[in-house]
């Protein structure tokens, strides 16, 4: 299978991931505004990443345009983000939300932990991150939206590269027959 990495973040977290996948599994990647129907042609593994902000998928208005195209395709999706592995409920929530009943079944979706350096973001997403810390109740998350994270880490990847690799290398895969 030939494989291809479309992408699209804000401040560089989804684009750090997309590099380190890149390079590991010797991917091309694109960010979504080159990402035409015409360029997927020939790729049958089409690795997404996106990140998320209040709740929505940076590249969801992407994946609707192509749904059509996404769906005769093996789709994974990694999702850049602060919800955490304790917040099933919320990244169920997320992938709910954000992924058409068409593609949401049949892809293999992967949660990373992102990036949000408070001093960089604009004033607008400061602000909306401020009344999101104003509203949360659970003392834990309030402090980490008021002081921003940074939980980027190449390892996180190791799951996504184990799924994708078969597809890529069929004939690394050993044959239990
Ligand atoms: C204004 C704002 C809103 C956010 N909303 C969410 C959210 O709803 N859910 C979530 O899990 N993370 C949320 N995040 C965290 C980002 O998804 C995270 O920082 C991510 O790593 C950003 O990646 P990027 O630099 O590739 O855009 C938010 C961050 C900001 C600044």
């Amino acid at each position: 299978m030939k494989g291809i990495i479309i992408y699209q973040g804000k401040y560089g977290a989804t684009e750090q991931y997309a590099q380190w996948l890149g390079s590991s599994l010797h991917l091309s990647s694109l960010k979504v505004k080159d990402a035409t129907a015409d360029a997927l042609a020939g790729y049958d593994l089409v690795i997404v990443g996106s990140s998320v902000y209040v709740g929505k998928l940076v590249i969801r208005k992407w994946l609707r345009q192509n749904l059509g195209l996404l769906a005769s395709k093996k789709l994974i999706l990694f999702i850049v983000c602060g919800t955490t592995a304790e917040d099933k409920i919320q990244q169920q929530q997320l992938v709910h939300n954000n992924l058409d009943p068409l593609i949401r079944k049949s892809t293999k979706v992967f949660f990373l932990p992102g990036r949000c350096i408070v001093a960089k973001l604009s004033l607008i997403d400061r602000l909306v991150l401020k009344m999101g810390a104003m509203l949360e109740k659970d003392p834990r998350k309030k402090a980490v939206m008021n002081n921003g994270f940074d939980g980027i880490d190449q390892k996180c990847l190791d799951n996504l590269i184990e799924v994708a690799e078969p597809f890529l290398n069929p004939e690394l895969v050993t044959s239990t027959q």
